[in-house]
């Protein structure tokens, strides 16, 4: 059985140091960039469909102030368009999707914070909205047929469903070894298990958007890709390639105690070890870092 990243996935929840909605400026410049394409895209529709209702979704919205500049980008842009071309404000109703495990008490309770905020710039420009969670995988059907205007994520279907089958050779030997994604020494195979994982996962994806999104609606999608053809190339294999190296240093300098921790918290997820070990649970990652963060600490007293 594949071990399935939809269970175990999530950004670090709450609004600390080392949260996701602190450390995600990257992925709101992508927000910001993509700004143009989102204004033609949703003009398009809206001059099409002059809509009295609108349900707009973010596909995989996590939890921090991107999920909330998306709600005022699209508000700000729909209001501007009605103005423009003198119509009634419709009424949108936002579904904020991600995976059951992303911090969604962290998101309603920012809620009010940035209707405020909102209502303060906008006063009685802003467009009525009704703002709901949508806990489950964009990999398969989240809402009735015909039901949504406008579907819009960032920065989140690079993310596959599941660890690849095909990882191992047929004996069970980990073809991969040392590395948590396609790298520079990955053989052929590898490189295929994960394409076709993302084939098959991306198919899915425009399969329940094409049944859910209404006519005329329509989607702006940004996630990462590569420019080079070489799958080992671009900077998140060189990313992941850094995040290897530092766990496969880290498990090496570990004693057996805190190995079999990890060990017990991989057959625990009910998976042979394919090396990801970014998977690892909770328990197992924080007593592998507080040994790791000893071990440094030792080394240079
Ligand atoms: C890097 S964050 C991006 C969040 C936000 N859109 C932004 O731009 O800051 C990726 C998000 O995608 C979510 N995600 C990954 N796979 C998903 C899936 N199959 N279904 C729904 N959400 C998913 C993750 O939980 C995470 O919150």
């Amino acid at each position: 059985m594949a071990f399935k990243v939809e269970q175990a996935l999530h950004m670090v929840g709450g609004a600390g140091e080392t949260s996701y909605a602190t450390n995600s400026r990257i992925q709101e410049k992508a927000i910001y960039r993509t700004k143009p394409i989102l204004e033609t895209a949703i003009a398009e529709l809206y001059g099409k469909l002059l809509p009295e209702r609108m349900v707009v979704v973010d596909l995989g919205c996590s939890s921090g102030p991107n999920t909330f500049l998306v709600v005022s980008e699209v508000l700000g842009i729909v209001g501007d368009l009605r103005r423009r071309l003198e119509q009634k404000p419709p009424e949108i109703q936002f579904f904020l999707n991600d995976l059951p495990g992303n911090d969604f008490n962290n998101v309603f309770r920012s809620l009010e914070r940035y209707e405020k905020m909102m209502e303060e710039e906008k006063g009685d420009l802003l467009v009525p909205h009704y703002v709901v969670g949508a806990p489950g995988s964009f990999y398969g059907r989240l809402f009735p047929c015909n039901t949504v205007h406008f579907f819009h994520s960032s920065y989140s279907l690079m993310w596959l469903s599941q660890v690849p089958q095909g990882l191992e050779s047929e004996q069970g030997v980990p073809l991969n070894k040392g590395n948590i994604y396609i790298a520079e020494n990955s053989p052929p195979q590898v490189v295929k298990a994960y394409q076709e994982q993302h084939r098959r996962d991306f198919s899915t994806f425009l399969k329940s958007r094409y049944v859910e999104l209404s006519i005329g609606g329509g989607m702006v999608l940004t996630f990462l890709g590569r420019k080079s053809e070489h799958p080992a190339s671009g900077e998140l294999s060189y990313l992941y390639g850094l995040l290897a190296e530092a766990l496969n240093a880290m498990v090496s300098q570990m004693t057996d105690d805190v190995i079999k921790y990890i060990i017990i918290d991989v057959k625990r997820e009910g998976e042979r070890n394919h090396g990801l070990y970014i998977c690892l649970g909770p328990v197992a990652w924080s007593s592998a870092a507080a040994k790791h963060d000893k071990l440094l600490k030792d080394r240079h007293k």
